[in-house]
């Protein structure tokens, strides 16, 4: 595997590769020194096109721990702003040596065209692209789903998962759609009817319009933020409807079987998708997703630029 552009086309082989090592190499998250000299002298670049918190923090972390060096890119600041092509940018990039380019972009297939362009040798791996994908996002739920439900084993057959939100607008959905998928498990997803793909009976999943009749069943609950940035029209009637619908509150998370989780990718709008209760509550897993984040991101770097394990240093 060179790059890593989605999920739709990662085999359970590769999949299950990326969460093992992830796994091994948590150990290292946890150590006092968080470091592996397995990727020095190689030069990851973080190329953003879109904001970011989490992924490309998470994405700097991840290089860092493996001892890359690395240039964070943003495309406000560049000469992106004054008009420079994704052609151009990528031919600088590899003028400065970028072995891998992590990259987020407002446009879906962003990825696919560098990858696949010629212009650049490096690695390319999907930080997001529109409407598309984001294929390490939803490695990191398998990987926490995983970890509370499956203890580290296996794939995630039998499963149940619901996605529940704004699917129409969520690469994190897709992305997760298809990798929950090739695991093993089952995939509900819940909106009104206005914010799911028109072709949402083409993917894999069973579709509901009631999240109260989901929640008794699943293991493990995927709260959607609501993407205002990419709404033109009137998805639902008001906030406070959506809320009281599909809102994860106190109440509608003790419908939950015991021992079931809450996930939330990040950025939450809390009040909306879910209450502040439940983002802090019992159930509750999404920080971890935050810190599994780091360590599924050094997997995908280090497999994908082919990093020598014997390197490991001993403390
Ligand atoms: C998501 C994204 O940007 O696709 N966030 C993330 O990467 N953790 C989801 C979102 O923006 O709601």
């Amino acid at each position: 595997m060179k790059h890593l552009l989605s999920t739709h086309d990662l085999s359970k082989e590769n999949a299950l590769n990326i969460l093992d090592t992830a796994r091994m190499l948590s150990d290292v998250s946890d150590r006092t020194i968080r470091k592996l000299p397995t990727l020095r002298g190689r030069t990851v670049v973080n190329l953003f096109y879109e904001d970011s918190t989490r992924t490309r923090i998470s994405f700097e972390a991840a290089a860092k721990r493996l001892s890359a060096d690395v240039i964070n890119f943003s495309a406000k600041g560049s000469s992106v702003s004054k008009g420079e092509s994704l052609k151009d940018t990528a031919l600088t990039l590899k003028a400065m040596g970028a072995d891998a380019i992590v990259m987020r972009h407002h446009a879906s297939g962003a990825a696919h065209i560098l990858a696949n362009s010629g212009w650049i040798d490096a690695t390319v791996v999907n930080a997001g692209d529109g409407l598309h994908e984001h294929p390490t996002q939803a490695l990191l739920d398998a990987y926490t789903i995983r970890h509370h439900l499956r203890a580290n084993e296996g794939d995630l057959s039998g499963v149940r998962v619901a996605i529940v939100g704004d699917i129409l607008h969520s690469r994190v959905a897709r992305s997760n759609i298809w990798l929950l998928n090739t695991l093993g498990a089952h995939v509900t997803v819940v909106a009104p009817p206005t914010l799911l793909p028109v072709a949402v009976n083409s993917l894999p999943v069973e579709v509901s319009y009631d999240l109260d009749s989901v929640l008794g069943k699943v293991d493990a609950v995927m709260m959607l933020r609501i993407q205002h940035e990419r709404m033109h029209d009137a998805y639902f009637p008001s906030i406070r409807e959506y809320a009281s619908r599909y809102g994860l509150d106190k109440g509608r998370v003790q419908l939950l079987p015991q021992g079931s989780i809450v996930m939330h990718p990040g950025p939450m709008n809390r009040g909306i998708e879910i209450s502040a209760e439940v983002a802090d509550g019992e159930n509750s897993v999404i920080v971890e997703q935050v810190s599994n984040g780091v360590n599924v991101r050094m997997a995908v770097l280090y497999l994908l630029l082919g990093g020598a394990i014997e390197g490991e240093e001993k403390q």
